[in-house]
């Protein structure tokens, strides 16, 4: 069953620059193999990441970031089957954020503004809304 999982987490101050890399060189290793694509955005002190694929894959790799020493306080956001994958050739697409980056986006509306704070405080659970907001940042 094709799925997707959201979650966000708060990025550790140990969690460096270079240890981004690091978790990016791991997605692109151990991603393709497993068919899972997705994104995930970073900013100083917090993870989105949205991944897509076979449900019980999606269930192990979450586990495995869970216990993951560089970031903290993980909260699944949403998880869902999916019919299609949204982001089908991205292994990792990846972007760092920062709080006035929403803005740059051309398209965004007061309402993905909304949303979007939603998502980094962990409060929104809508799985088509956060995924509606991802594709705007990915895909403009
Ligand atoms: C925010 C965050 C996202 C991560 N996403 C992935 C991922 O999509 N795929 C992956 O294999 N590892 C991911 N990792 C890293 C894993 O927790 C783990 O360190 C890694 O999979 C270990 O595999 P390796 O030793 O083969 O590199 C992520 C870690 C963090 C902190």
């Amino acid at each position: 069953m094709l799925a997707h999982l959201a979650y966000v987490s708060v990025r550790k101050n140990s969690c460096t620059e270079p240890e981004i890399e690091k978790i990016l060189a791991s997605c692109k290793k151990n991603n393709p193999p497993l068919n899972i694509t997705g994104v995930l955005l970073y900013s100083e002190n917090q993870f989105i990441q949205y991944v897509e694929g076979e449900a019980i894959e999606l269930m192990s790799l979450y586990d495995k970031i869970k216990k993951d020493q560089r970031h903290e306080k993980t909260v699944m956001i949403s998880y869902s089957p999916i019919t299609d994958r949204i982001f089908p050739s991205w292994h990792m697409g990846n972007r760092k954020i920062t709080s006035e980056d929403i803005d740059f986006v051309t398209d965004i509306t007061a309402d993905d503004k909304d949303v979007f704070t939603k998502i980094i405080n962990g409060k929104e659970a809508d799985g088509a809304k956060v995924q509606n907001l991802l594709v705007k940042f990915f895909k403009k």
